[in-house]
């Protein structure tokens, strides 16, 4: 199942919608314009498309209520990434070069910022009260904390829960927003928005477990990222940790990513004692589990069309390659 099937009918007509007020959102500047609509103009919108769809749990919500927001969710999350690519030292980003690697760190860093202040602004322009508000401000603060987290511990192996709180932290409560705010814009009771906030939880889990695969198993050409990115930044992730428990060559994969500066075939060595182990399946399987526990609460909670999208999504996460 790819992505845009999975949409279809529930959020396509809104992805077109969407493109253009995000490419808008960066039309006051033109610096800023020619340095991010390229990169805007890619990615999966998952985000947005997940707001979009819980948002209409109930039945329609006008665009003119929900897109703003989306809009926000989008340009929030490119601001990560556009920050996220200074501290990985990344190339390529959604098949482009990366702000970064064209600008600098320190035009990125604003770049970045700017984006950060244009979905505030947006936000504050659509009279979305406190509680979206509050939702944002808590989810940037836990993206930063779970990168802060993780540049803190580079070539270094962390433990089982430090991997799943820093996934957590950075992505999983991401998604999990995303989902609650489309759960208060739509009108939802408590219970009903905490279950759609479990199923983005989850969800987010399994979405950086199969990120973090890909890094070794995925297609540049399919990703638009550059492969063993993760390994050469230091950032040690779900397969090496599962490596490290089973291959027999694990004395010299936890050598050679302890390394702090990792050469081309110091990568490939890596990647290969990798492979050769049962991360694949350990890490697939792991995802699945957050996968089945995502679709828990959704028939009891929604919509059925709805629901129907939001499992599409969830069989998309695990099977995707990009
Ligand atoms: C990339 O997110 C960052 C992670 C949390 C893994 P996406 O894979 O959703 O990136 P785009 O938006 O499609 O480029
Ligand atoms: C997610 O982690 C980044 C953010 C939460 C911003 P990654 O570093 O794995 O994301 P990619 O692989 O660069 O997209
Ligand atoms: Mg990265
Ligand atoms: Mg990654």
């Amino acid at each position: 199942m790819d992505f845009v099937s999975a949409l279809k009918d529930v959020a396509i007509k809104d992805l077109q919608e969407l493109g253009e007020r995000v490419e808008q959102s960066i039309s006051e500047d033109k610096f800023i314009y020619d340095a991010c609509a390229p990169l805007l103009s890619g990615g999966k919108r998952l985000r947005p498309v997940l707001f979009l769809l819980c948002s209409r749990s109930k039945g329609i919500c006008p665009n003119e209520k929900t897109m703003p927001l989306a809009t926000a969710l989008e340009l929030i999350h490119t601001a990560s990434l556009v920050h996220d690519d200074i501290l990985d030292n990344a190339k390529k980003r959604r098949g482009v070069e990366t702000i970064n690697s064209r600008y600098g760190a320190q035009i990125s860093v604003l770049v970045g910022d700017y984006l950060f202040a244009k979905a505030f602004q947006l936000v504050a322009e659509n009279d979305y009260g406190n509680e979206v508000a509050a939702v944002l401000s808590k989810l940037v603060k836990n993206l930063c904390t779970g990168e802060i987290m993780q540049d803190r511990s580079l070539f270094t192996v962390p433990t089982m829960s430090e991997y799943y709180e820093r996934i957590n932290l950075k992505t999983a409560i991401f998604l999990s927003s995303c989902c609650r705010l489309g759960g208060i814009v739509a009108g939802l009771n408590q219970k009903e928005i905490d279950g759609l906030a479990f199923y983005g939880g989850s969800l987010g889990l399994a979405f950086q477990i199969v990120d973090d695969l890909l890094d070794f198993f995925g297609d540049e050409k399919i990703t638009g990222k550059i492969l063993g990115g993760d390994l050469k930044s230091g950032v040690v992730t779900l397969p090496v940790i599962r490596a490290l428990q089973v291959s027999e060559k694990s004395k010299i994969l936890r050598e050679i990513i302890t390394r702090k500066k990792l050469t081309d075939s110091d990568i490939s060595a890596a990647i290969e004692i990798v492979k050769n182990t049962d991360a694949m399946e350990y890490c697939k399987m792991r995802a699945d589990g957050h996968i089945d526990s995502a679709r828990i609460n959704l028939p009891f909670l929604i919509k059925t069309s709805v629901a129907l999208a939001l499992e599409q999504i969830a069989d998309f996460v695990v099977d995707r390659s990009w």
